[in-house]
């Protein structure tokens, strides 16, 4: 068996803006482990409805397999799942041209893991930096073969509908880098042109802290879901980390806690966190939180108000989910097709 190593990639190979995103086949997903929050917001979810915006076409899977690779059991999947369409749907993602699915639902994209998992070795399974950090992270006693085997079906994700870009954030760039590797690995092993290279298309917003100026994850207990009510979320930026310091400054270094604020509510009035601490000046911690409570609340507003029309009706939430399982059924059928046939397979077509 020979394996060739990947070309490291270059900067050239991911980029924070596409030139044209009109016509671009667009996938990208999560993990229905919880409510999305600020930092997917700012980090990946405003960048998809913008890219819809511009005309590409959008793939969005709901990670269901992916949750049982740090935990034994996936607690309450389905409302999860739910939840995040709700939170897309919310933030502006359009069902009508977007096609959001679960890949439990797809049979043959699962099935695309078969072949792939034969185009790479154990040893770079093993050397994954997200992996081996998800390990370190878990509260698993055993480590399971799917944990070292997620990231290539995460490339199923990805290829099964020939993505060309992959909004992500950076800890994702080891899994693209795998789907890059599978797709030239298959095409250079059975001869076929089949896969395209996906790009990471990485946000051009700065990582978000949480309220502890640490990076903000459902995890650390330090993040401000989208679905939050008014209330709490006055509670969790009450309850920030901050200084001693009353004059207010934006030194993402020296100060994580007051710059991580500082950048919350810069972001949710699109200016820069630099003059907001200037306005803020003398007004100290107190002064600082109320200007990130009504910034968050008020950006936030007609998000939280979809998301509760949305939540009513959960009906049209399954609809949604059917009729995107139905339409990337139909994609991953045929690339299963392409890839039987360049195998060789018999009865394929
Ligand atoms: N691994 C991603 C996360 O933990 C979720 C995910 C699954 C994903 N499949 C994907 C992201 C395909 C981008 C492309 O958030």
């Amino acid at each position: 068996m020979t394996i060739t190593t990947a070309r490291p990639a270059t900067a050239a190979d991911h980029g924070t803006d596409p030139e044209h995103p009109a016509g671009r086949r667009v996938l990208t997903g999560d993990r229905p482990t919880g409510p999305l929050h600020l930092g997917h917001y700012f980090g990946t979810l405003r960048n998809r409805v913008r890219l819809q915006r511009q005309g590409a076409e959008l793939f969005v899977v709901v990670a269901d397999y992916q949750v049982i690779t740090d935990r034994d059991i996936a607690d309450r999947l389905a409302e999860h799942s739910e939840n995040l369409v709700i939170d897309y749907l919310a933030t502006g993602l359009d069902p009508e041209s977007a096609t959001i699915f679960a890949h439990s639902a797809v049979p043959a994209l699962n099935q695309l893991l078969l072949p792939f998992l034969s185009l790479v070795s154990i040893a770079e399974l093993g050397r994954n930096p997200t992996v081996k950090d998800e390990i370190a992270h878990s509260r698993q006693s055993a480590v399971s073969g799917l944990m070292f085997t997620y990231p290539v079906h995460q490339a199923a994700d990805i290829l099964f509908c020939k993505a060309d870009l992959v909004p992500v954030g950076q800890d994702q760039l080891p899994h693209l880098e795998v789907a890059r590797t599978v797709a030239r690995r298959f095409n250079e092993r059975y001869g076929a042109g089949i896969f395209p290279r996906p790009r990471a298309l990485l946000s051009a917003a700065p990582l978000l802290p949480g309220t502890d100026g640490s990076k903000m994850s459902k995890s650390r207990g330090n993040a401000i879901a989208l679905a939050a009510d008014e209330d709490e979320t006055a509670r969790l930026v009450r309850g920030a980390t901050t200084d001693a310091d009353r004059r207010i400054t934006y030194d993402p270094a020296g100060r994580p806690g007051v710059a991580g604020l500082l950048l919350l509510a810069a972001l949710c009035q699109d200016r820069d966190p630099g003059q907001l601490a200037e306005e803020i000046g003398d007004g100290g911690a107190a002064a600082l939180k109320r200007t990130v409570t009504e910034a968050v609340n008020e950006h936030l507003r007609p998000i939280r108000a979809r998301r509760a029309e949305l939540a009513a009706d959960r009906g049209h939430i399954r609809q949604v989910l059917r009729a995107g399982a139905e339409r990337a059924n139909a994609v991953a059928d045929a690339t299963l097709a392409e890839v039987r046939a360049a195998m060789g397979a018999v009865g394929s077509a």
